[in-house]
């Protein structure tokens, strides 16, 4: 008996497994209830006392032994040895996979271009409020007290008196520069812009605006036709054209709303243009002379001009995005569209 059982030993510790199927074999052959070691200890049960507990005793240990190698190699088989490791079974052919790289908004995009442009002909950034006081936003700009644009249907008031507004332009920058520094000015303001609107394709309760303003000795309506035809044919090519229409803002005088040859089908009239060839990209004027005074800048001795335009319109425009409620909406599938990266 006792040497059956050191028989049995030496093949447990010996018996070879490689897979998981020999691991099956093995526990079937020694572990198992119809295994040898089980055979053995049906047979201690015929044997004499003594004989019983010495062997009983090393037929224990070997079935302790049995266990123990059939989890060492149990564990063994399960984690991927060195000589077959996971790559083993990887395509090295496929690409790979690499970190999706964040692309800038187009908004922002548009942004950067428009003040490159401006910048090299000498405007500077300037930055101010949204939340802005009647002054500001409305009193310096010459806006009436009962002006139509003061109205709730405009404007987001913030507090309960009617002091207190979300701008509804970026020309309260304007103002703001003008009251800190005498002429000459030259300077862009862009930034976030609130009006109380219906949210459309065309039009949202939050967009942004990119002004620019220049006062100095001077200053003539001409200078003002050249920069914008500058400015449009840096921004939309070469060949773009502007086009000037009389128009009224409280804090321009004369004003003018500005077209654009239309991109879309060359000036041969398209639904974009409406059909007539040209596009409305933005307000312009001449500094009307009440504003200057309201700044504490002397009209007589000074002029200016100014121009504001909505930063979506003119990222539709570029891109020929037809619904400006895209750009809020910051899904990754039209965003990653616009490829310049931070
Ligand atoms: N502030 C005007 C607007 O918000 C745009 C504008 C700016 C018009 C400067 C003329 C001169 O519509």
């Amino acid at each position: 008996m006792l040497d059956q059982i050191k028989k049995l030993r030496a093949e447990v510790a010996q018996y070879p497994v490689k897979n998981p199927e020999e691991l099956e074999t093995f526990r079937l052959k020694f572990i198992a209830r119809k295994g040898a070691i089980a055979a053995l200890f049906t047979e201690l049960r015929h044997r004499e006392p003594t004989e019983r507990k010495t062997a009983g005793r090393l037929l224990n240990a070997l079935k302790a032994m049995a266990q123990e190698r059939f989890k060492t190699l149990a564990r063994q088989l399960s984690t991927p040895s060195q000589a077959n490791p996971d790559w083993a079974q990887a395509d090295l052919t496929l690409p790979p996979l690499t970190d999706a790289l964040g692309t800038l908004h187009p908004l922002t995009i548009v942004k950067a271009r428009i003040i490159a442009l401006l910048e090299r002909i000498g405007f500077n950034m300037a930055e101010g409020p949204e939340i802005e006081d009647d002054w500001h936003n409305f009193g310096a700009l010459n806006f009436p007290p009962n002006h139509p644009a003061r109205d709730m249907l405009d404007t987001f008031f913030v507090a309960q008196g009617r002091d207190s507004v979300l701008r509804t332009h970026t020309s309260s920058v304007q103002i703001r520069m003008a009251e800190r520094q005498q002429p000459p000015i030259r300077i862009i303001s862009a930034g976030r812009v609130y009006r109380h609107e219906t949210i459309s394709a065309r039009a949202h309760c939050t967009f942004q605006q990119v002004e620019g303003c220049y006062i100095n000795r001077d200053v003539s309506f001409a200078e003002l036709k050249q920069t914008l035809l500058y400015f449009v044919k840096g921004l939309f090519g070469a060949d773009s054209k502007i086009r000037l229409r009389p128009s009224y803002f409280p804090f321009t005088e004369p004003s003018t709303e500005v077209d654009m040859s239309c991109q879309s089908c060359n000036s041969q009239g398209c639904s974009l243009c409406k059909h007539t060839g040209w596009v409305e990209i933005m307000g312009a004027g001449m500094v009307d002379p009440k504003v200057l005074q309201n700044c504490h800048i002397d009209p007589a001795t000074y002029t200016g001009f100014a121009f504001g335009m909505g930063l979506e319109r003119i990222a539709m425009l570029l891109y020929q995005v037809p619904d400006l409620r895209l750009f809020m909406e910051n899904d990754v599938r039209f965003l990653k569209q616009f490829t310049t990266y931070a």
